[in-house]
């Protein structure tokens, strides 16, 4: 069976980019591979963090996960730090690239200068855990955001090098992102991406934002004058929301611009809005759920750590022989 690895940043809450640009792709996916989705708990100590807030923020992105519809009998979910041979790997790993590889990375170019009292050999070297975590697995496909596209052709270079050197050990991966929807933008800056992160929080749809919180935050979305709903490149808000609209209501872009031809931004923001709040509905039911039953979260990560970590000590085995570890 065909395996697929993905996992997101346990900060904050999801996004509507990272619903649209991963979670959706996941959840289609997981009938047809074995999928394993992390919560990459370890990623995220590269930024400052309140220790109190980082825990429940993890426990409740396991929620968010589960509320998504992810299904923890089929998928593998898990965190990240549970299974130890990441970090393993990651050593090894990271003595098989090299500096230039991940001076080259705009990521963590991006990063740093967003955090200059910060900059962290971790912030540095976090291409190399992503390439063991998804290494670790023989992982076929990483469904992402096309933000992540240089980090996986990193983790392929790795792999590649790795076995040129050692002999034939990791399954190269190939990366899966959406035809549209794998890169959804700031709602207040359509030419930058939709980003927890954001100091502008108006530019950012959280998935536990309020209803009220989402239709204001859509009608103060940045469009232009042109006033008509059309899909192109001059039309960076528009064309932003009109992915929005598609990927939440299943349907193509020409479809939503026949629906909205000779309407106004108004009437076309209002509906879709709604479309948000709706779909966003049962997500928020389902995570209350979850979240009111820790005994359950507590199950699933356990649960999902012995599956990850069968898996992960198979290709730990074979790497520390390679490399010629007594
Ligand atoms: P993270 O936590 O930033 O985002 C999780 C996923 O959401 C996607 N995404 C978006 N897609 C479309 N539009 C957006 N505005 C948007 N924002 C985020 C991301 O591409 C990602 O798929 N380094 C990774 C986490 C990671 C990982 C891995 C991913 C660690 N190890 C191994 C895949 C495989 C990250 O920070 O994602």
């Amino acid at each position: 069976e065909k395996v697929i690895f993905s996992g997101a940043q346990p900060t904050g809450s999801l996004t509507l980019g990272n619903y649209i640009g991963a979670i959706q792709n996941w959840k289609a996916l997981e009938n047809d591979y074995q999928c394993l989705y992390s919560i990459v708990d370890l990623h995220s100590l590269t930024i400052r963090h309140d220790p109190k807030e980082f825990r429940e923020s993890c426990l409740s992105f396991l929620a968010q996960y589960l509320a998504c519809g992810l299904d923890h009998k089929k998928n593998i979910l898990f965190f990240q730090s549970h299974v130890r041979q990441h970090t393993e790997l990651n050593w090894i790993l990271g003595c098989n690239t090299y500096l230039g590889e991940l001076n080259r990375m705009t990521q963590f170019k991006e990063k740093s200068e967003r955090h200059k009292d910060n900059i962290n050999s971790g912030l540095y070297t976090y291409p190399v855990l992503q390439a063991a975590d998804i290494l670790l697995y023989q992982t076929n496909l990483v469904p992402v955001g096309e933000d992540q596209r240089q980090h996986i052709e990193l983790a392929r270079d790795i792999a590649i090098r790795f076995n040129n050197a050692y002999g034939k050990t990791f399954q190269l991966p190939d990366i899966y992102v959406g035809k549209v929807g794998a890169r959804i933008m700031s709602l207040q800056e359509p030419e930058n991406k939709m980003s927890k992160s954001d100091e502008n929080v108006n530019g950012t749809i959280f998935l536990l934002d309020s209803n009220d919180v989402i239709v204001k935050k859509m009608k103060r979305a940045v469009t232009d004058s042109e006033n008509v709903v059309l899909y192109r490149d001059e039309q960076k808000g528009i064309k932003n929301l009109i992915t929005i609209y598609s990927k939440l209501q299943n349907c193509s872009v020409q479809e939503v611009e026949e629906k909205y031809a000779g309407k106004g931004y108004g009437a076309f923001k209002t509906e879709l809005a709604e479309i948000v709040v709706e779909s966003l509905k049962p997500f928020k039911e389902k995570y209350q759920d979850y979240m009111t039953n820790p005994d359950y979260i507590i199950g699933v990560y356990k649960n999902g750590a012995e599956r990850a970590a069968e898996i992960a000590e198979k290709t730990m085995q074979e790497v520390r022989e390679k490399v010629g570890l007594v």
